[in-house]
């Protein structure tokens, strides 16, 4: 049986949005831009907006670094861990951090302020939700797909529990 998601964002709104976000990424003026896309969350945004950023005339290199605050369940531990790291110097480097979501915002000052201490000269976020009621660290996004609402989301590569990540939406568990 297939539970059933209510679908907050659906894949024209996703798309839509991706290319707005991309134009606007692509005034921003970044120089031999390096895009960190942090897993796992954000593999399905990551490949949907860098084709957006081709579009728009962005050229880029991109890696992918894992990070993880959350255990199995719902809430976050608090801890940040790099459990797979970039494999550049990002020294001198403009460096776009993509995300799938900004919540207390302790990974995402991790992530930055990581890059910032390797010598990079601009870390710069972007992510596809922003919880900003849930914050604890000082971080904003400097590129927010979507407010989100209060709720547990999933799908567009985000999970609960290690599922859902495929759901090629994003919803949320009734
Ligand atoms: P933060 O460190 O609290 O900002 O946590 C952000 C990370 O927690 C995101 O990158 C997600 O991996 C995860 N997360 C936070 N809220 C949700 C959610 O509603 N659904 C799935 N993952 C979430
Ligand atoms: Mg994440």
């Amino acid at each position: 049986m297939t539970e059933t998601i209510e679908v907050l964002y659906d894949e024209a709104t996703l798309s839509k949005r991706n290319e707005e976000l991309a134009t606007s990424i692509a005034t921003a003026g970044y120089k031999k831009l390096l895009v960190v896309a942090v897993l796992k969350g954000s593999f399905i945004f990551a490949a949907d907006l860098l084709r957006a950023l081709y579009r728009a005339g962005v050229p880029l290199e991109v890696e992918f670094m894992s990070l993880s605050s959350y255990g199995t369940g719902t809430k976050s531990s608090g801890t940040v861990k790099v459990v797979r790291d970039i494999e550049v110097i990002v020294k001198g480097r403009d460096v776009l951090l993509i995300d799938d979501i900004l919540e207390s915002g302790r990974t995402l000052a991790f992530a930055r302020n990581l890059l910032l201490e390797r010598g990079a000269n601009r870390a710069d976020v972007a992510v596809l939700l922003d919880k900003p009621g849930k914050r604890v660290a000082e971080i904003n996004a400097d590129y927010v797909g979507f407010e989100c609402p209060d709720k547990f989301v999933v799908g567009y590569g985000m999970d609960k529990a290690h599922s859902y990540r495929e759901v090629p939406f994003v919803g949320y568990l009734p």
